[in-house]
């Protein structure tokens, strides 16, 4: 009876100390706004995938034999011999004429002739490898060479970069930008432009027509004008500003046409990353990629995105560098670094009435809207924790202020990734709960309201359809 008695407590006192040690665990691999049942779920995931996620996730660098590859081209130029920009056709020669960028209708046919031909930089070198696995980045840059070029940089540095498609879509066509797109000689790049920019429709739509109501002009007075589009102010009661459109029609058209418009792009099943031109990127941002991409497989199968990005002030990456937050899309938090695929843009092309006509100027807050409105039961993602994208050009298009040095941003989050090297490249990430935030449809903010957008924005979609 004694011994008995003794040998429960014995027990008693090693299941405590058990359970002490999985309540540490569980602090490591999860924060305190966690879940208990995501907490289950991802001790679960701990003990249960473990072997197999890190045999799956470090054959990032082999081309996974499950892979079903729509693209392949092989280098033409040894490795050995092809010195850093020593492309075997001289940069100049290789597609842009010295066009006078005042000109537009040279621009008009420039801009066509590149959209057509669809040269791929850096493909003797590298050659290209497409599949479900494969990664395409895109990059939708304005006009600020400065910014493209602190992105590159970044870029150069990333692991595995040299494997990935990078697709730069320009608004705007000069020779700076293209210089600096030829400095490119870590992997296979392609330039694309939009071809309704007002660079190139200066004096009408979509650029700015002599004619167009003034932004605060009274309806009565713009019928009485008869300035163009009097009958259509946005919900606000003002009229269209060119320069505010351009960012919607850009990337919308953008995405139209890396999904359907790039013939290399014609089959590919794989994700795609959308960037913007003043982004700095972390070194294992594919890496990173591809352990989202495993961890959304397993534990989050109606997750339709993955989102590489977020803005939180304090990155803490010994705490978060592998953990990763269930949540639905909302476009202040999850507008960064977008991966996914062509699943996505059938979702948002049944839906393009309404992307178009939504009288929101800002394409981010429209994709809100379709998330809660039309697209079916929501886009789920999976984000970063610990951000691999850091926003470096925080001061907007149009303030200059002087606490807004990009390079002294730069050097900050250098410097911070540098002191969280170890904490990179995390070889396990686990869901550490669910956002919380409230869901709601957005109130639209106007700046969307002249049937000309709504009808050029529908254009895109149609497009695809005369081509298809
Ligand atoms: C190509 O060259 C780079 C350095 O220039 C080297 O790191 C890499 O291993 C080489 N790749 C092959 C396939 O030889
Ligand atoms: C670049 O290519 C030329 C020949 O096309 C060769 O002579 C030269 O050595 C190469 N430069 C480098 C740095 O490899
Ligand atoms: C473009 O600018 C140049 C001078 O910078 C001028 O000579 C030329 O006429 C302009 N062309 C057009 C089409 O405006
Ligand atoms: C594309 O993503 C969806 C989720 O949004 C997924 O169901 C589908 O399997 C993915 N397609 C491929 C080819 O991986
Ligand atoms: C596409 O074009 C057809 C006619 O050419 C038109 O009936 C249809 O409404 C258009 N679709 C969209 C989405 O604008």
């Amino acid at each position: 009876m004694r011994l008995s008695l003794r040998r429960s407590l014995r027990l008693v006192l090693v299941t405590t100390m058990l359970v002490f040690i999985m309540l540490n665990l569980h602090v490591l691999y999860n924060t305190p706004a966690a879940t208990a049942a995501s907490d289950k779920k991802s001790l679960v995931s701990l003990s249960g995938n473990h072997g197999l996620d890190v045999h799956v996730q470090h054959s990032v660098k082999m081309v996974p034999s499950t892979q079903r590859l729509s693209v392949l081209i092989a280098p033409k130029v040894n490795n050995a011999t092809a010195g850093r920009g020593n492309s075997s056709v001289p940069a100049k020669g290789r597609y842009h004429r010295n066009i006078p960028t005042n000109d537009s209708e040279a621009l008009k046919l420039e801009v066509a002739r590149i959209n057509s031909e669809q040269y791929v930089h850096n493909l003797d070198r590298y050659g290209l490898s497409l599949g479900t696995g494969s990664l395409v980045i895109v990059i939708q840059t304005h006009d600020r060479p400065e910014y493209l070029k602190i992105l590159l940089d970044s870029l150069r540095k990333v692991q595995d970069i040299e494997r990935s498609l990078l697709v730069i879509s320009h608004d705007v066509y000069s020779h700076q930008l293209n210089e600096i797109v030829e400095t490119v000689d870590f992997c296979p790049v392609m330039q694309i432009f939009f071809p309704y920019s007002q660079q190139m429709y200066a004096h009408e739509f979509p650029g700015e027509h002599p004619n167009d109501c003034p932004r605060n002009v009274k309806k009565a007075e713009a019928l009485l004008k008869k300035c163009n589009n009097a009958e259509h102010p946005d919900k606000y009661g003002h009229y269209r500003e060119a320069k505010y459109c351009q960012a919607k029609h850009h990337w919308i058209w953008k995405l139209q046409h890396v999904f359907e418009g790039i013939n290399l792009l014609r089959d590919y099943e794989g994700e795609v990353m959308l960037l913007e031109d003043d982004y700095y990127l972390s070194e294992d941002i594919i890496f990173s990629t591809h352990m989202l991409r495993g961890l959304k497989e397993r534990e989050c199968p109606d997750c339709r995105m993955l989102v590489l990005g977020n803005y939180d002030k304090n990155q803490n990456y010994a705490i978060n560098g592998a953990k990763v937050e269930r949540a639905y899309w909302i476009s202040s938090k999850h507008n960064m670094g977008m991966t996914f695929n062509r699943s996505v843009w059938q979702d948002i092309k049944t839906c393009a009435n309404e992307f178009c006509s939504f009288d929101d100027y800002n394409w981010d807050w429209t994709l809100q809207h379709l998330s809660m409105k039309c697209i079916p039961n929501k886009v789920r993602l999976l984000v970063m924790k610990a951000s691999r994208i850091f926003h470096v050009g925080e001061c907007g298009m149009h303030k200059k202020s002087k606490n807004c040095d990009p390079k002294a941003k730069v050097r900050q989050v250098e410097t911070k990734l540098a002191e969280n090297h170890k904490h990179l490249y995390p070889n396990m990430v686990s869901v550490a709960g669910d956002s919380r935030l409230k869901l709601r449809d957005p109130k639209p903010n106007g700046g969307w309201g002249d049937l000309r957008d709504h009808n050029l924005c529908r254009k895109y979609f149609n497009l695809t359809a005369a081509v298809r």
